[in-house]
């Protein structure tokens, strides 16, 4: 089957999940007519060189930060949510870099992260039953028939959204807000007075200490484009893939067709069946794809999979985001190394403690943090078991001081949850927790490189 033809619309008569019914079919031709006509959103030579990056990572020279919202919405899109995810997101990654001594790969899932799947198509709330909410890309979250339908024109706003997100990103990433000068202001103003800002300060201290160095023997940072500015990719779940495919273009340089709705796609752990549409619209076009592994996979699937997504052997083209959940790993991770290990397969081996660790309390979707630490640390003793690579963490996560997971540093408890739960998917880590785990991951990478015989790499790398 894998060896039939591809075109950007050949999912279409393949079995497909998790579709939206559109009640004006003509409407939803008429905005993939247009947003086939706009602009592309990434580039085909940035989807290379993020493949190219995440070739270094499969090598196990780099390591992979992916993170963002569970979905992004059209009402909390601003200007100061996407500064305050950037620059978390930048402390995380420095974190990693000096104190793990690593290269980073940074990957946002952000910039068109909308379409959700959900494990149902309808919601009942007493006696009514409405379709399920798919994320702001097809319907709107309020409990009404109206906001529930879907409606074709959200993908314009979508791409809209995504422009707009994506212009700014790439502002702050080469226009001196992410110069290594300013690893002192990345802090958050609430972050100031947590237990995770001492480490965090003294390693902004070792930064600038290292950088009056390297002026002191007459090496200027300021020459240095690595020190004044930063590579960030852009990731969502492929799910909506009407909307991807008219985002579909041949790059004219290779002839290839890019997805250019983001320089990383996903596939979810729910839409995965290697003879469904989505497997077979990602098959095709030649970003970076991720697949999400899920206790329900075994490895003669992980194995049809990996062929038909990277028959090539690619370095880079495929990342594997295994969410087990903390007490799930174990039983469920080593069998799939096994395999991809014994048939050679290049892959980078990602890590989504988040997915596997949701539980209800108080009423509230939550994560214990121990959990997602329970997770993250036992990945990478099974890949030091294994002789492989922990490649990548793979994160739900957001610049705000939110209440949705429950411990860390500060202990949210359940009574904590509702004081600040904003999400309007899955509940995410705040900024504070997102760096706690950044110091963990920086550990881990640490003593890996030492078991290795590694040496320290260049810290501004
Ligand atoms: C997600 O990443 O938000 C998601 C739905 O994940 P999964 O497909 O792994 O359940
Ligand atoms: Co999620």
């Amino acid at each position: 089957m894998a060896a039939d033809r591809w075109s950007p619309e050949s999912w279409r008569s393949r079995p497909i999940a998790q579709v939206p019914t559109y009640p004006e079919p003509a409407a939803l031709a008429e905005v993939e007519r247009q947003l086939a006509g706009f602009p592309p959103l990434v580039f085909a030579g940035e989807a290379r060189k993020l493949k190219r990056a995440l070739a270094r990572v499969s090598a196990g020279e780099a390591f992979l930060l992916q993170g963002g919202d569970c979905a992004e919405s059209f009402s909390e899109h601003s200007a100061d949510n996407i500064r305050d995810f950037f620059r978390v997101f930048l402390q995380m990654a420095v974190v990693m870099t000096f104190a793990g001594s690593s290269p980073v790969v940074k990957v946002g899932r952000i910039a068109g992260q909308f379409a959700k799947p959900r494990s149902a198509p309808t919601e009942k709330q007493g006696d009514v039953e409405l379709p399920s909410y798919r994320g702001d890309i097809v319907n709107d979250n309020a409990f009404t028939p109206e906001a529930r339908t879907p409606d074709p024109r959200r993908q314009l706003e979508a791409y809209r959204q995504s422009a707009a997100t994506l212009n700014l990103l790439r502002a702050f990433a080469t226009g001196g807000y992410a110069n290594l000068e300013n690893a002192h202001r990345w802090m958050l103003g609430f972050v100031k007075d947590s237990p995770q800002s001492g480490r965090y300060q003294e390693l902004a201290d070792r930064i600038t200490e290292t950088l009056g160095f390297m002026r002191a023997i007459g090496l200027d940072p300021e020459q240095h484009q690595e020190l004044r500015q930063t590579d960030i990719y852009t990731s969502h779940e492929a799910l909506l893939l009407g909307y991807e495919q008219a985002m579909t273009r041949v790059d004219s340089t290779t002839g290839d067709y890019y997805d250019t709705s983001g320089h990383m796609i996903w596939i979810g752990d729910r839409t995965r069946q290697s003879d469904h549409g989505h497997v077979e619209f990602a098959r095709g076009v030649k970003n970076p794809v991720g697949l999400k592994c899920g206790p329900s996979l075994k490895p003669d699937d992980l194995l049809r999979l990996v062929d038909i997504l990277n028959p090539a052997n690619e370095p880079g083209r495929l990342t594997l985001i295994c969410r087990f959940g903390s007490d799930k790993i174990a039983d469920h991770l080593p069998a799939l190394v096994r395999s991809v290990e014994r048939e050679g397969r290049n892959v980078v081996w990602s890590t989504d403690p988040m997915h596997g660790n949701t539980i209800t309390a108080a009423g509230y979707k939550t994560r214990p943090f121990d959990r997602i630490m329970s997770e993250i640390r036992s990945f990478f003793a099974i890949h030091r078991a294994e002789g492989t690579y922990a490649g990548g963490v793979h994160l739900e996560m957001t610049g705000k001081n939110v209440t949705e997971c429950t411990g860390g540093a500060r202990a949210i408890s359940e009574t904590n949850l509702s004081e600040s739960y904003d999400t309007s998917c899955d509940p995410r880590l705040n900024a504070e927790q997102s760096i706690e785990v950044a110091f963990l991951v920086a550990e881990l990478l640490k003593e890996e490189r030492q078991a290795r015989g590694l040496p320290e790499v260049d810290a501004a790398e």
